[in-house]
């Protein structure tokens, strides 16, 4: 049977596919989004395009923050699952704008779980991330205390996994939290190092590595994090925390010889300090998921990045 999943930012980069793996299947998507000028505005444009294709696809543009315009989204559609994506993401400029963060994630995330309360809709599935572990020693396990977030967005996503917590409590709503670990690919997100370094490496402009190039990444490809959400969608819990990552921890020096392999073209390196608030390396023990969701990541990084290059250059017209 199919089911009704309203998907938040589902213009965002995940919402988008994780959206499109649900209408390929059969289910019916309720898109909100609010196509925030966070980043390149034609690309969330062009991703709802590819969407409105499907006749089981609907999209409110709308605001988390705006609790009323929710309340009647979830008065006018039959909800089954909510699989909550939308955020304002990105570690660096959480630092200069803490206030979008908290209005976004965390007023937003309970006016979501406000209209499931009174609407009724018993399993939620949202995105928190690794950013919640901060300075933890890796690799990062669900076992590890995670109360020390070092930058404001992490702050948020952690606020967010407490909340799921009462709201579980309270109204016995199931909550699947998925700490996704440094997600990749095709129609990402255009404020991440793998994209901002293509575009520079394409225009020859230098590029700037943090920590003097001392940094690692559990790189995570897209096609392996829809099939975990989608696997969370399928298997609701009570409430569980999952790490949704690679479980390969990739030198960032390596990441943009990849880069720089599939575009035929060197980067100019610029080695600077590690900026404020960032970790120097993620690395996701993922046994949980593969346990409880069979959650198996497939992509290596060299197969990764050329088919993110390869979309990069279809979609910009690069020869
Ligand atoms: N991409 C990653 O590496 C990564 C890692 C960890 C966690 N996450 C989380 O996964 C989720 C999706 O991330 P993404 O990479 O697709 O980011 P994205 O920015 O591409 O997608 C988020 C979408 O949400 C929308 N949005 C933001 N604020 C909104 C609001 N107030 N009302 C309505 N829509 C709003 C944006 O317009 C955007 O389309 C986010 O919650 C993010 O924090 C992403």
């Amino acid at each position: 049977m199919p089911k009704t999943i309203l998907v938040t930012g589902s213009a965002g980069f995940i919402g988008f596919h994780v959206s499109k793996a649900l209408l390929d299947r059969g289910d019916i998507v309720i898109g909100v989004d609010n196509f925030n000028d966070y980043y390149d505005t034609k690309l969330k444009n062009d991703r709802n395009a590819i969407l409105e294709k499907h006749e089981n696809y609907k999209l409110y543009r709308a605001d988390i923050k705006e609790k009323n315009i929710i309340e009647q989204i979830f008065q006018h559609e039959q909800i089954d699952i909510i699989c909550h994506l939308a955020a304002q993401a990105g570690t660096r400029y959480s630092i200069e704008h803490p206030g979008e963060y908290v209005q976004s994630n965390i007023e937003g995330t309970v006016n979501i779980f406000e209209a499931a309360r009174k609407y009724d809709v018993k399993d939620i599935i949202f995105a928190s991330s690794s950013s919640v572990y901060g300075n933890n020693p890796v690799p990062w396990s669900e076992k590890q205390d995670v109360n020390k977030p070092i930058n404001p967005y992490g702050m948020t996503k952690r606020s967010t996994e407490l909340l799921a917590y009462t709201y579980h409590h309270l109204y016995g709503i199931k909550m699947t939290m998925l700490r996704y670990f440094t997600v990749y690919g095709p129609w990402g997100r255009p404020d991440m190092a793998y994209f901002k370094f293509a575009d520079k490496i394409i225009k020859e402009e230098p590029i700037d590595l943090n920590n003097y190039g001392k940094m690692k990444r559990d790189f995570t490809y897209i096609d392996d994090v829809v099939a975990g959400t989608l696997s969370a969608i399928d298997n609701p819990k009570e409430y569980e925390v999952y790490n949704i990552g690679n479980h390969k921890s990739e030198e960032l020096g390596y990441f943009v010889e990849l880069i720089e392999k599939n575009l035929g073209k060197k980067a100019q390196k610029n080695l600077v300090p590690a900026p404020a608030g960032e970790f120097l390396e993620n690395f996701a023990d993922i046994e949980k998921a593969k346990k409880d969701l069979q959650f198996e990541p497939k992509t290596s990084l060299e197969e990764g990045i050329k088919k993110f290059i390869e979309w990069y250059r279809e979609y910009y017209k690069i020869s």
